[in-house]
């Protein structure tokens, strides 16, 4: 059967109208998606950061990053996911302008609470790894930790146009062996993956990677860890 060029005309614009009606149908089904995912992670971190005291973790600077942050001078740091602030006091303490973010709003205000308690200053806001304003050659120092295996579409070269020339990326969290040991095959970072990223992408310097038995800062247990320090170049 051949079709008139007017009836022509009306199919396609049918075909149209019904591809835009799904591809909307399709965005608001993933925007209901990520809503409820966020709102998932905001209540299972507010619950064990803030309101479950028998939640086992270090409440103290994480290591890895206190070592770093001495060995330069104070600047700009973000704390990606900085949950409730140990590391953004931390930083902010011994001089550092911190800024973090996290979708756990009561964490946030917990470290907000603990910074005017203590005369700092944070600037925090409610964001998730995706949505966040990474900003341009914004920042000395930025902080992954303990916030997962970045596995955001395009966040390294983010990450690479938000830190200041000779920034540094300081990354910790559990290695993949650890998360089958755990039974949880599917968690912690696979081997070399998180540097592979940083190479990949290029513009980076790796000054330490290591993958070894450490105690974690979650669960505060002896696990395969991944830390990695990078500087931009
Ligand atoms: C294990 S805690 C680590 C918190 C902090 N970085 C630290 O070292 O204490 C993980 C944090 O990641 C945050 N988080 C998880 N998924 C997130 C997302 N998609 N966007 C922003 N924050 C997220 C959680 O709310 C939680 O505060």
């Amino acid at each position: 059967m051949q079709l008139k060029p007017d009836n022509m005309k009306n199919y396609l614009q049918k075909l149209i109208v019904l591809f835009l009606f799904a591809s909307a149908s399709a965005f608001a089904q993933i925007d209901e998606e990520t809503k409820a995912r966020n709102e998932r992670i905001r209540q299972r971190w507010n619950r064990s950061l803030v309101d479950n005291q028998n939640y086992i973790f270090n409440k103290d600077a994480n290591n890895l990053l206190a070592q770093t942050a001495s060995s330069i001078n104070p600047g700009s740091a973000l704390c990606v996911a900085m949950g409730q602030g140990r590391n953004a006091l931390y930083l902010a303490k011994k001089g550092w302008v911190v800024s973090g973010f996290d979708l756990a709003d009561e964490a946030l205000a917990y470290a907000q609470k603990e910074a005017k308690q203590n005369n700092l200053s944070l600037h925090t806001e409610i964001a998730s790894f995706d949505t966040y304003s990474y900003g341009s050659s914004k920042w000395d120092l930025i902080t992954w930790l303990y916030g997962g295996c970045l596995q955001i579409e395009g966040i390294v070269p983010k990450l690479r146009e938000a830190l200041v020339p000779g920034g540094l990326f300081v990354f910790e969290f559990f290695h993949r062996d650890a998360g089958v040991e755990m039974g949880r095959s599917d968690f912690g970072c696979e081997e070399n993956s998180i540097k592979q990223m940083f190479e990949e992408a290029g513009g980076f310097q790796v000054l330490l990677y290591e993958e070894k038995e450490g105690i974690a800062d979650y669960g505060m247990k002896p696990n395969k860890l991944i830390y990695m320090v990078v500087s931009k170049l």
